[in-house]
């Protein structure tokens, strides 16, 4: 993992094949590919996006602040947007990761490399803090980029998709 801007609004890591900077209204397009793809959409608490205008509007939202870092994964070999995620600090002193990557770009193991960077990210600012992680039961490729990244399974739990259509029986999993 390489800082390349440290201020925070401009945060920009790179690692071996990506580079993880803040997100744009210009990115609306090129995430449209993932949040609008129902395969993408299953297990995450937003809904598929119908038009890319809803993306436009979360894409207004996102910010990143000292406690919160979001990223656009950029592929340094097409220089193409293919996923997103961020790092939150929760209130329960836990640094909280995710991560979602448009369809054709799964099981290249993009998410393991960001995750690991956004982790390090944190370790070098907060020190040696601790990181939690939750999927659904089912989403067993989500399961082997937590356990890949170092945390191990701590019990169940369940969460709700924003709008409230949508409920999953979580696994959870906490670093030692
Ligand atoms: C989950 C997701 C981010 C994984 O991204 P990825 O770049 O494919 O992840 P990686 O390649 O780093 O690792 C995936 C791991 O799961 C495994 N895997 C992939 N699909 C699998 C499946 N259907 N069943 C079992 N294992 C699977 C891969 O083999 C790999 O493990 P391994 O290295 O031990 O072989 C991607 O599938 C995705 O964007 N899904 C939709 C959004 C989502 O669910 N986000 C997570 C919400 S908690």
């Amino acid at each position: 993992m390489n800082i390349i801007s440290e201020q925070t609004s401009m945060l920009t890591i790179t690692t071996e094949r990506l580079i993880l900077r803040p997100l744009t209204l210009n990115d609306a397009e090129a995430a449209f590919e993932w949040t609008g793809d129902e395969r993408v959409a299953k297990y995450m608490i937003y809904s598929t996006h119908e038009r890319v205008e809803t993306t436009r509007e979360w894409l207004r939202t996102v910010k990143t602040t000292d406690t919160r870092f979001e990223f656009g994964f950029v592929r340094k070999s097409d220089n193409k947007l293919i996923g997103s995620g961020g790092i939150k600090l929760l209130d329960d002193g836990f640094w909280e990761f995710g991560y979602n990557f448009r369809f054709d770009c799964w099981g290249m193991g993009y998410a393991t490399e960001a995750s690991k960077a956004m982790i390090e990210l944190v370790r070098s600012r907060y020190g040696n803090v601790k990181l939690k992680a939750e999927c659904a039961d089912e989403n067993t490729a989500s399961a082997h980029v937590i356990e890949k990244c170092g945390l191990h399974f701590v019990g169940f739990g369940e969460y709700q998709s924003y709008d409230g259509k949508k409920t999953f029986k979580a696994k959870i999993y906490e670093s030692r």
